[in-house]
């Protein structure tokens, strides 16, 4: 865990206008001064982010949300009260004296009060905690987002844009914040933008209502694209029933394969796998431990990686949102390797 010395540091390089990653509950975040463009635009830029995908502002415990928001409906107020500090995200309408940048040219805000002591220690020091900290996942575009310092260092490496990284340990939610868009909440209602922790009924048990799916035309969200949160060997998703057939075919085709998986396999059919990992367990455990196991699989020299189809339940939303984005390249060229087979 970093000092408080480490802490003002960091916070005084993000106040110099430069770029620090900071562990959130969630996953990682490379953060910067959400009110200076030029710290915005290095954001982007060293993500490798296309410019209109709007980045979410992190703000301390008791921050005045009427300073980055023009309008906070009373649904908002509640949730705050409820779930933050945590990890739900809520869109609101943006204040005019905020940057546009920030948002990725939207007339909306993303606004998040992150609950790791970390994160927490940081936005009170930076600015004397009246600042915003913009922060998307510190990764590359796309790629699988960082729940450990490690895998921040080995996504940017030494890059001399990257000031300071901050450990706080192992993300203890393990996947992106739940993000709720209530900008539009008198003619629209509550919008599900990207499942998380938080869950719909749970927003329900508090506002009193569902929150709907995004239309079509809902500003693009990069958690939202088919293809994101993807290890660079492609990865298929496989329902439990057909898990067994599908790992021996593979392996008749001389396929190396790695595997994430849900249920035991028979022991009496041991496969020669490049890697395995078994994540036996609850939604929660399963989330914490997903973008690591990810990584580690990606390592493994495999040709695929094979993940376990997890229950379609309430609970599991977020990760199975993960899973199918993970798998969304991977799953045509394995099923077009079975097809040859
Ligand atoms: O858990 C999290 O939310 C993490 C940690 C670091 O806080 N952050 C994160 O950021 O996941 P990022 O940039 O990877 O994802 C932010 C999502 C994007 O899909 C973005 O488009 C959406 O939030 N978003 C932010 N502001 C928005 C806005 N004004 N309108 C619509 N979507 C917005
Ligand atoms: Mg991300």
């Amino acid at each position: 865990m970093d000092n408080s010395d480490d802490i003002l540091a960091a916070a005084r390089i993000l106040e110099a206008g430069r770029l620090v990653a900071f562990p959130t509950e969630t996953v990682y975040g490379l953060g910067g001064d959400a009110e200076n463009p030029s710290a915005v635009a290095a954001i982007y830029a060293l993500k490798n982010r296309p410019s209109d995908h709007p980045l979410i502002v992190h703000v301390a415990p008791g921050a005045d949300i009427g300073y980055w928001s023009s309008h906070i409906p009373e649904e908002a107020r509640k949730l705050m009260d409820v779930f933050w500090p945590g990890p739900l995200t809520l869109i609101l309408k943006r204040a005019s004296r905020i940057p546009p940048d920030v948002a990725g040219g939207q007339d909306s805000i993303g606004l998040r009060c992150p609950s790791h002591p970390v994160a927490q220690a940081l936005l009170r020091v930076f600015r004397h905690g009246r600042g915003g900290i913009a922060a998307p996942s510190a990764n590359r575009f796309g790629h699988v987002s960082p729940t450990t310092a490690r895998h921040v260092r080995d996504e940017f490496g030494e890059d001399e844009r990257l000031g300071a990284i901050l450990d706080g340990g192992q993300s203890e939610v393990g996947i992106e914040s739940t993000i709720l868009d209530l900008s539009r909440m008198e003619s629209v209602g509550p919008v599900l933008l990207r499942p998380g922790k938080v869950g719909s009924q749970q927003i329900a048990d508090v506002i009193g209502t569902l929150p709907i799916a995004p239309d079509r035309n809902a500003p693009r969200a990069s958690g939202t694209l088919a293809s994101h949160y993807a290890p660079d060997i492609p990865a298929a998703l496989v329902p439990t029933d057909k898990l067994l057939p599908t790992l021996v075919r593979l392996e008749n085709r001389g396929c190396q394969v790695a595997l994430l998986h849900f249920s035991s396999l028979p022991a009496e059919r041991k496969m020669a796998l490049k890697e395995e990992i078994g994540l036996f367990c609850a939604s929660e455990v399963y989330a914490h431990q997903l973008y690591a196991s990810l990584r580690k699989l990606d390592k493994s020299g495999a040709d695929v990686i094979v993940i376990e189809a997890t229950p379609d339940t309430d609970a599991w939303k977020g990760v199975n949102d993960r899973l199918a984005r993970a798998a969304c390249h991977g799953q045509d060229i394995v099923e077009r390797l079975l097809e040859l087979s």
